[in-house]
């Protein structure tokens, strides 16, 4: 009995092996394109900070600023801008009911006093985190009326699932005849 390898056994042999290490080296290079989109987003983002950083003072953000209570809720400025000023603690946002136009740009402006949250409105766009210290700012217009809810979806501690608000989102004329008569809206019942 020979123990030679027969002919065309060796041969599909060596084509087996040239094709695992065809696919070791495809596979070693995605590893590298990989790793090399990490260094580069790394390097890229660590040189390029992001272009708007706003800060606030949690420590006085009760007593005065923009977030005092009395500011915050819904307002329409001089040039008929839409902004929404809320924070985020645990475990309520603060107003608990915020109502905006439909149709209309919307900006939001928000910080957090004790940890982090975040919030999505329904399934709108207006998703953003609630940072201490920091505004977080984001711009949505929402398409129609209705009601949203607003739920916190950043972890923030034991009560996080029972954070959240609701958003109610009010014809263009009704919100604009609303905000008529009072300087800050919210549907937060009185
Ligand atoms: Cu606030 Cu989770």
């Amino acid at each position: 009995m020979s123990t030679a390898i027969p002919a065309d056994e060796a041969d599909s042999h060596g084509t087996a092996i040239a094709a695992e290490r065809r696919w070791a080296w495809i596979v070693v290079a995605i590893m590298a394109l990989l790793v090399a989109m990490m260094i580069f987003t790394g390097l890229h983002w660590s040189a390029m900070p992001p272009s708007r950083v706003e800060t606030v003072d949690v420590k006085t953000l009760h007593l005065k600023g923009e977030f005092v209570e009395s500011n915050l809720g819904t307002s329409v400025g001089a040039d008929g801008k839409v902004t929404v000023r809320l924070i985020a603690q645990q475990y309520s946002f603060q107003p608990q009911c915020i109502v905006v136009p439909a149709g209309v740009p919307v900006t939001f402006r928000g910080t957090a006093t004790d940890t982090i949250h975040g919030f999505v409105v329904g399934r709108t766009n207006a998703n953003t985190m609630l940072i201490p210290a920091f505004v977080s700012t984001f711009t949505t217009t929402f398409p129609k009326p209705g009601e949203q809810l607003m739920p916190c979806h950043e972890y923030c501690g034991t009560g996080h699932e029972a954070m959240w608000a609701h958003v109610q989102v009010l014809p263009r004329e009704e919100f604009l005849s609303r905000a008529a008569r009072a300087e800050r809206l919210t549907c937060v019942p009185r």
